[in-house]
């Protein structure tokens, strides 16, 4: 069995857990703690890079701190010297996030990271933010208690990425189609904007869309589900944001009354993403089909992917589907048991803002 200690920081999150499997089996998080920074961004409706920077290095020592203290390493936040190298002893290696990212928040995380490794005298492994979400689905929890099976069709649905993958076997990957312009979950964050619903719009728009569900209130007006029957597995989502500008400018939506035009938004992304994934599930033999990034917070979604995929379906429990430190240590603890990306000397790690898969 070995021990993690992952830390995030690609965006808005300073996350830090620790996490220890054996790379065979689940990977479990002993802990997993967020500073978030919704709020500070909020008021400008998005992140706002050179903030975010900065706050990740207010947080980003406390939140260490808050990581190990969840996972009962260390006692009390402000540990002293002697406690804090006997918690670290009982770590193999440190984790970080190295891409992609915001460059600025990145760095905070790498540099923390590397000091930190390099004193302590421990590997440090660096790890790709997109790898991380992908292996949130072999984390233990409340609604997950077995690994998925390879080869495992995965949507990963994130602020930043729609796409769709097939990871053949640990660190194996197929992209199988991508966005050719805004990922999902900047199309819930534009259109939540149009409708001035605030940020993050995700889970803005979706509280909306649940109440006119809830009280059977539909639109007359329909909105495109952009590329749902091309033949291709790539995605489109920029037209549905104009789809709805123009509407709204039109009269066709009223922003009196939100809740409908956002239960139709909710539907147009989800019928796509949901059609889409089928369409991979119909040309590639998958044993398990897994959906992951923010975007997969989203009820709607696990409704429509338990309704269409049933046992097969592998989503993370709700806190390790947005940005977390939980995915980043699980994806780590697979590379450490296979000791691959393991590094030796923390101190010549990099922060890369456009690494890729
Ligand atoms: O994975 P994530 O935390 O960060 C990135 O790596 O991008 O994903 C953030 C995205 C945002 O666009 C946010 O609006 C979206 O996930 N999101 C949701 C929900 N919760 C978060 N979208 C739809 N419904 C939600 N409940
Ligand atoms: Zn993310």
């Amino acid at each position: 069995m070995k021990r993690i200690l992952a830390i995030e920081t690609s965006c808005d999150e300073s996350a830090v857990a620790v996490v220890s499997g054996n790379g065979t089996d689940l990977a479990l998080a002993e802990s997993n703690a967020i500073a978030s920074q919704i709020a500070l961004h909020a008021q400008f409706g998005g992140v706002f890079p050179d903030l975010a920077a900065r706050e990740h290095v207010k947080k980003i020592i406390p939140t260490i701190s808050l990581g190990l203290h969840k996972a009962g390493l260390i006692g009390s936040l402000e540990p002293s010297k002697v406690e804090l190298e006997q918690a670290l002893a009982k770590i193999d290696a440190i984790a970080i996030t190295v891409g992609p990212g915001l460059i600025g928040s990145l760095l905070v995380g790498v540099n923390a990271a590397s000091q930190l490794a390099y004193l302590a005298n421990k590997p440090i492994i660096p790890t790709n933010h997109w790898e991380g979400h992908l292996y949130s689905v072999f984390l233990k929890s409340q609604n997950q208690t077995k690994a998925p099976d390879f080869p495992i069709l995965t949507l990963t649905v994130s602020g930043g990425h729609t796409s769709l993958i097939l990871i053949k076997g640990h660190f194996e990957y197929e992209i199988l189609g991508n966005t050719v312009d805004d990922a999902a979950g900047e199309a819930f964050d534009k259109t939540a904007r149009l409708l001035e619903l605030g940020y993050p719009g995700g889970p803005a728009l979706s509280k909306e869309a649940a109440i006119a569900r809830e009280n059977n209130l539909q639109s007359a007006f329909k909105l495109p589900r952009p590329m749902l029957d091309s033949a291709d597995l790539n995605f489109s989502f920029s037209g549905l944001k104009t789809a709805v500008r123009y509407a709204i400018d039109r009269g066709d939506i009223d922003l009196f009354n939100k809740q409908i035009a956002a239960r139709e938004i909710e539907d147009a992304i989800i019928d796509v993403l949901i059609g889409k994934l089928k369409k991979a599930s119909q040309q590639i033999e998958a044993s398990s089909i897994a959906i992951v990034g923010g975007v997969s917070a989203n009820r709607q979604l696990r409704l429509r992917a338990q309704q269409e995929f049933g046992s097969k379906l592998y989503i993370p429990d709700f806190e390790f589907t947005t940005d977390n430190a939980a995915m980043i240590g699980a994806a780590a603890i697979f590379r450490l048991a296979q000791n691959r990306g393991v590094v030796k000397n923390p101190l010549t790690i990099e922060a890369n803002a456009s690494l890729r898969l």
